[in-house]
């Protein structure tokens, strides 16, 4: 059990598995490589979806990467001390994944030609999973109950602070030729149309043939039912804790009507400076 998080610089991250001189090593010295494919979100916001789907790219819809190799090692942690271990004598080009603040982020990047696809999710469905997972991980101090991680996560007092400042500075981005704005909610309604996005963006071509296979192994079943992309090799071989519900809209189950308009209250004010139609799910 842990009381509080780990705090780098206002941020609160997870306390286990995380060390301050590596957060402030690769800010400063970790070089991206121009080759790089960089999977960055807020977490619970479709990040190990979006990550199965390129490496099922990279292989062309082969299932045997996926399926022999924990998810964490195809695409290491950035920010995780393991993933930037493993990080260190990668061979590329290399799959990366990082839920680090846009301020946070390696400093090589601003001079890189490094694709990245930043991945985000209507922050009530991220919220409501975030309470189950964070809970489940048992990295970082835990919520006692929905209403307690509601007032948190509203402060952005859980792992990697306010969803609102992260989409502010990781948007300020999204002009770049290399830098690709995707969401959960348009990859649940379109996936195949999105995977195919996703392709133009990395300049890979797949027969369709290919892209039924990427379809199918990256499906919500089927991800569920491997274990090397399921979380359950982490802990207590169970197989919830990262696919739960695999829907959009299940804060709608969670929300009391008094939070539905604080959150609607703080999302107006936090986010007034984008055009509308940015965000899909408002
Ligand atoms: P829920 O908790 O709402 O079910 P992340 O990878 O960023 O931690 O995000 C986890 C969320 O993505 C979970 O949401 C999980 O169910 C969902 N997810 C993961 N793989 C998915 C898939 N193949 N299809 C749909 N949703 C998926």
């Amino acid at each position: 059990m842990f009381d509080d998080y780990l705090w780098f610089e206002g941020v609160p991250l997870p306390s286990l598995g995380f060390k301050p001189e590596i957060i402030r090593e690769l800010r400063d010295n970790f070089v991206v490589k121009d080759e790089d494919i960089v999977t960055l979100s807020y977490p619970k916001s479709g990040t190990n979806w979006l990550v199965e789907i390129l490496c099922l790219i990279h292989t062309k819809g082969d299932p045997k990467w996926i399926q022999s190799m924990p998810i964490w090692d195809r695409a290491p942690w950035l920010e995780a001390e393991n993933g930037f271990m493993s990080l260190q004598g990668m061979e590329g080009p290399r799959l990366i994944t990082s839920h680090l603040p846009f301020q946070l982020f390696p400093r090589s990047f601003s001079s890189s030609k490094a694709k990245v696809i930043y991945i985000i999710r209507n922050p009530r469905d991220v919220s409501v999973s975030g309470y189950f997972f964070w809970e489940k991980m048992n990295i970082c101090k835990i919520a006692k109950s929905w209403d307690e991680y509601f007032e948190w996560f509203i402060q952005g007092n859980v792992p990697y602070g306010s969803w609102f400042e992260h989409i502010h500075g990781w948007m300020s981005m999204r002009e770049r030729k290399n830098f690709l704005v995707l969401s959960y909610e348009e990859l649940k309604k379109d996936t195949r149309g999105t995977i195919e996005k996703i392709c133009k963006f990395l300049r890979k071509k797949l027969e369709p043939e290919e892209l039924d296979l990427v379809l199918k192994y990256s499906s919500f079943d089927a991800m569920k039912e491997n274990k090397m992309s399921n979380f359950s090799l982490f802990l207590r071989n169970d197989s919830t804790i990262l696919l739960r519900k695999g829907v959009t809209g299940d804060w709608k189950n969670h929300f009391s009507e008094a939070q539905v308009e604080a959150f609607n209250k703080t999302f107006r004010e936090k986010m007034a400076g984008f055009p509308p139609g940015l965000f899909p799910w408002e």
